[in-house]
């Protein structure tokens, strides 16, 4: 369904486009910043494709003046960027580095001349080495750290953000990074995952006490990947299958930071972090918040596996994938925003991620033709429309990503952007999604479209 005369998105309804600090501000060694564990995980052999790391990027870190006029063209309501923690404190606590501070404050500046409002997410992904070195997320200390931090950030520019997202998809962080070993820090054990989603979680809601105090009017919320889980049939077995992931990945981090409690069916797991959580814990991470943001790309389809072999996720061989090898089902997104809605109750919801990757190229005419891209986005927008239109309190919607950039593992061979970079060159080319969704902002506005969409930055 189109994205949609029939849905009314009201005036006050914020469209976005999001970032991250690793994946596009590149400048790693400038003005004092410390090693991140993605710039240890990328220089290790083998793990990143191509041996691709983030010390370049996208150059935001220079060139964000003219990446504002591209999101002013655009006609952005706010863009979401992510502060880089080794920027802020190098060597993880004590000293604050305040030429890193100084790098956001002028982009905070930038942005609100420009009308833009700054979504400021404070941890995605990129932790200080030394605090890794020290124990990283599975260890107590770390969300200590964190509030240091969160402080140092809220109170520089606290009078000026008001929307503030304190963690960007626990889940991948603790998951990916600590069980699988395919991001950094690229540790593989199980209790290191679920010890580190804890803390991820305590230091959750020990910062969103901390900006309330620098911040006393801001509105604070935490960023999830949430999908809905679709069981592969109505067999018993395969819909507990589907529960059991919905357990692992969804409810795990909804319940704790909603209801103040570790779902009981994860019996496993539930042992492994007993010995993590301490008195007060679980009311400090269910600390009231004012929005929750929810990343999703996809769906899954799960079933129960033969024998003792655990869930096993089912491919529809037939539908579209992207090339992150995510199945296009927007009906996913509708359902679960519904679901999230109805049984926890946000005050507010943010899509704080949606988008896609595809195998762009720039053709004779200098231009990038991305139907597919635009094609998913209307088709996304169009069930967050039928969600506010159920009733959900959503509030807004941010494309990943407004820049091709550095797709952690993958390196820069996915292409998420609305807008091309030329890597070699760093010239960036707005891509017909981005005309596509500007004149989409701007019908919904109800103000004449700019300029035809010829122009080629
Ligand atoms: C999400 C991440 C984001 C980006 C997209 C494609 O999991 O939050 O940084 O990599 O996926």
């Amino acid at each position: 369904m189109p994205a949609d005369s029939r849905t009314d998105f009201p005036n006050d309804f914020v469209w976005g486009a999001a970032t991250a600090s690793y994946q596009i501000e590149g400048g790693t060694h400038e003005d004092g910043r410390g090693e991140s564990v993605w710039d240890r995980f990328a220089a290790t052999p083998g793990k990143v494709r191509n041996g691709d790391s983030g010390e370049i990027a996208c150059d935001f870190y220079h060139r964000y003046r003219d990446d504002v006029a591209l999101m002013r063209e655009l006609g952005l309501d706010a863009f979401r960027f992510s502060i880089s923690w080794p920027r802020v404190l190098p060597e993880g606590r004590g000293r604050v580095n305040a030429a890193g501070l100084d790098f956001y404050d002028r982009l905070v500046d930038e942005l609100l001349a420009n009308d833009i409002e700054p979504f400021v997410t404070l941890f995605h992904w990129d932790t200080p080495q030394v605090l890794e070195d020290a124990g990283g997320w599975p260890v107590r200390a770390t969300a200590e750290a964190f509030v240091e931090y969160t402080e140092a950030v809220a109170g520089r520019l606290g009078d000026r953000v008001r929307h503030w997202i304190t963690h960007n998809e626990p889940w991948v962080c603790a998951w990916v990074g600590y069980a699988w070993g395919e991001h950094a820090p690229g540790r593989t054990s199980e209790s290191d995952a679920v010890a580190a989603a804890h803390h991820l979680l305590l230091a959750h809601g020990w910062a969103v006490a901390a900006i309330r105090r620098a911040a006393p009017d801001a509105q604070v919320g935490i960023t999830l990947n949430l999908a809905h889980i679709y069981a592969a049939s109505d067999s018993p077995e395969d819909e507990a299958a589907a529960w059991q992931v919905d357990g692992e990945g969804n409810r795990w981090f909804l319940d704790p930071v909603f209801r103040g409690s570790y779902p009981a069916d994860l019996l496993e797991r539930n042992a492994i972090v007993a010995p993590f959580v301490l008195d007060g814990d679980l009311e400090a991470v269910s600390v009231p918040i004012d929005f929750l943001g929810v990343n999703n790309y996809s769906r899954f389809v799960v079933g129960a596996g033969a024998g003792a072999e655990g869930p096993r996720f089912v491919r529809d061989p037939e539908a579209q994938h992207t090339d992150m090898g995510w199945e296009v089902y927007p009906d996913g997104l509708h359902r679960l925003l519904g679901r999230v809605a109805d049984e926890y109750a946000p005050a507010a919801i943010y899509v704080t991620e949606n988008g896609a990757a595809f195998g762009d190229v720039r053709v004779h005419d200098g231009r990038v033709h991305d139907p597919e891209r635009t094609a998913y986005l209307e088709s996304y927008i169009g069930a967050v429309g039928r969600a506010l239109t159920d009733g959900v309190p959503m509030k807004g919607y941010f494309v990943w990503s407004l820049l091709d950039n550095f797709e952690w593992a993958r390196g820069y061979s996915m292409r998420f952007g609305i807008v091309y970079i030329d890597y070699p060159t760093l010239e960036r080319v707005p891509k017909d999604s981005f005309y596509w969704y500007r004149d989409f902002i701007a019908a919904r506005r109800g103000t004449p479209s700019p300029s035809p969409s010829a122009t080629v930055t």
